[in-house]
């Protein structure tokens, strides 16, 4: 099939890259030149992984074109696939300009039937209005289908191609059949619904996955005060099947660009049916309490932050990307510097995205974990990248002025701390802070 993409963001890159790799003709459209051009001499604007190989290779085999002629596109295609973002507004409701932009532009370039998929994330009801705002704009034939987007951020190609399952949202039977023929390749579940529920379901998704690491995250809290580890109480509650073992891992708390933003999304549209979802908005405001845990840990046991060093491992949401937006790092170095201390960081690829969001000169920039650690008070850590998980812990504490670990993450287990030297703090795991050898450290610190 010949499809046409608009908007080259996470969704709409992934999507198209992988609708190409299984043969479809896609034609990607951004109105950002300078996108348009790296993705054309074959360079990923992102970093996620395997994507450039899949854009090089589809590229070369003629099946991909990137370009910034939205018109040319659209008359092109038999399938439009809208993937333009919906950021969050002030008031915490999503921002519809741009699609309502793309979607203006799509129905005044169109030439003949069209199928109009939406893949962003909007408000239910938002497609019923799209599809009216269309049919004011154009003469010919249309059909306005939601197929909503579950991919994650650094498994996106493996998750596109291997969905748990596919929801397709229409008015017309015909045209909720042709988009399931397109996904025609991938072998999952195809779920045909309206396109309301469709709508729904996106929110609802991520609002349950947002309320089990909240959930999870108080458990933590609660293990702390009674003594239990929160990893073991995890694994425990994951062999039930009803309850399923992920999204269950205590720590910072979520960040990124779909949790933060649907959730608050969610209760503005509930908000706006006068519905007051009370749940939703405590797992908000547990997210955010959680930023502190870390901080409050270095604050305790510095004794404040005040001229002391702090190295911080990790800073994008989650490992394997270099998104930063909401993330965990961003508002706790914001607070460690804010409290006087002199922040070390470190992130394998998110370097340079944070400097751009946080924009404050002072932070230092390491170019590895041991440098970040090296003469600094305390070491955090609030992203668990796979080489934070091999260091050789006990070289780290020899670097550092006092040997402290705050890990955001519950990487570290009993075994990788036995014999490191290390005064270790976690999430929910009290028992491995081990009273007895930190007060050896602490002396060994004092002699
Ligand atoms: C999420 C949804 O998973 C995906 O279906 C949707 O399309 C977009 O939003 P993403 O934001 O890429 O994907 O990452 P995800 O892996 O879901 O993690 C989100 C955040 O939750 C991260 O900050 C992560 O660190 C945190 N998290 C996740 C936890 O704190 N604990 C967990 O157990 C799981």
């Amino acid at each position: 099939m010949n499809l046409a993409v608009i908007g080259t963001g996470y969704v709409g890159l992934v999507t198209g890259v992988c609708f190409s790799d299984i043969g479809h003709r896609v034609t990607c459209v951004d109105k950002d030149a300078a996108k348009v051009e790296k993705l054309r001499a074959g360079q990923s604007p992102i970093y996620e992984p395997g994507l450039e190989e899949l854009i090089r290779k589809n590229m070369n085999e003629g099946r991909l074109h990137v370009t910034t002629d939205l018109e040319s596109a659209v008359e092109e295609a038999e399938i439009v696939v809208l993937a333009v973002g919906t950021p969050q507004s002030v008031n915490g409701e999503a921002n519809l300009q741009y699609i309502e932009q793309a979607a203006r532009e799509v129905a005044t370039a169109m030439n003949g039937y069209k199928i109009i998929v939406v893949k962003s994330t909007v408000p239910v009801g938002t497609n019923e209005r799209i599809a009216a705002r269309i049919g004011g704009l154009t003469e010919h034939p249309f059909d306005v289908v939601s197929v909503p987007e579950f991919l994650r951020e650094g498994s996106a190609i493996k998750d596109t191609f291997h969905p748990d399952r596919i929801v397709i949202g229409a008015a017309s039977r015909e045209a909720a059949e042709k988009i399931k023929e397109l996904h025609q390749p991938l072998t999952t579940k195809m779920m045909l619904t309206d396109l309301r529920s469709a709508e729904m379901i996106k929110y609802a998704s991520n609002a349950f996955l947002a309320t089990k690491i909240s959930f999870i995250n108080e458990i933590a809290n609660l293990c702390e005060l009674v003594g239990a580890d929160v990893a073991q109480v995890a694994q425990g509650m994951g062999y039930d099947r009803r309850i399923g073992d992920s999204f269950l891992n205590a720590g910072v708390g979520y960040g990124g660009s779909c949790f933060p933003k649907d959730t608050q999304a969610l209760i503005q549209i509930a908000g706006n049916v006068n519905y007051d979802f009370k749940l939703l908005r405590s797992v908000v405001e547990v997210n955010k309490n959680q930023r502190f845990n870390v901080f409050n840990q270095l604050v305790r046991l510095l004794n404040g932050l005040h001229h002391k060093t702090v190295g911080v491992w990790g800073l994008s949401f989650k490992p394997n990307t270099d998104d930063v937006r909401d993330a965990p790092s961003l508002e706790i170095v914001g607070m460690l510097l804010a409290s006087g201390a002199k922040v070390k960081i470190y992130d394998p690829v998110a370097m340079e995205r944070f400097c751009e969001m946080l924009n404050d000169p002072s932070v230092i920039c390491c170019s590895s974990a041991s440098e970040a650690a090296s003469n600094s008070d305390a070491v955090c850590l609030l992203t668990e990248w796979d080489e934070f998980r091999h260091l050789d812990l006990k070289h780290i504490a020899s670097l550092m002025r006092q040997p402290i670990l705050v890990d955001g993450r519950n990487v570290y287990t009993a075994e990788d701390l036995n014999g490191a030297g290390l005064i270790y703090r976690s999430v929910g795991r009290p028992m491995l802070s081990s009273p007895v050898q930190e007060e050896e450290n602490v002396s060994a610190l004092q002699a």
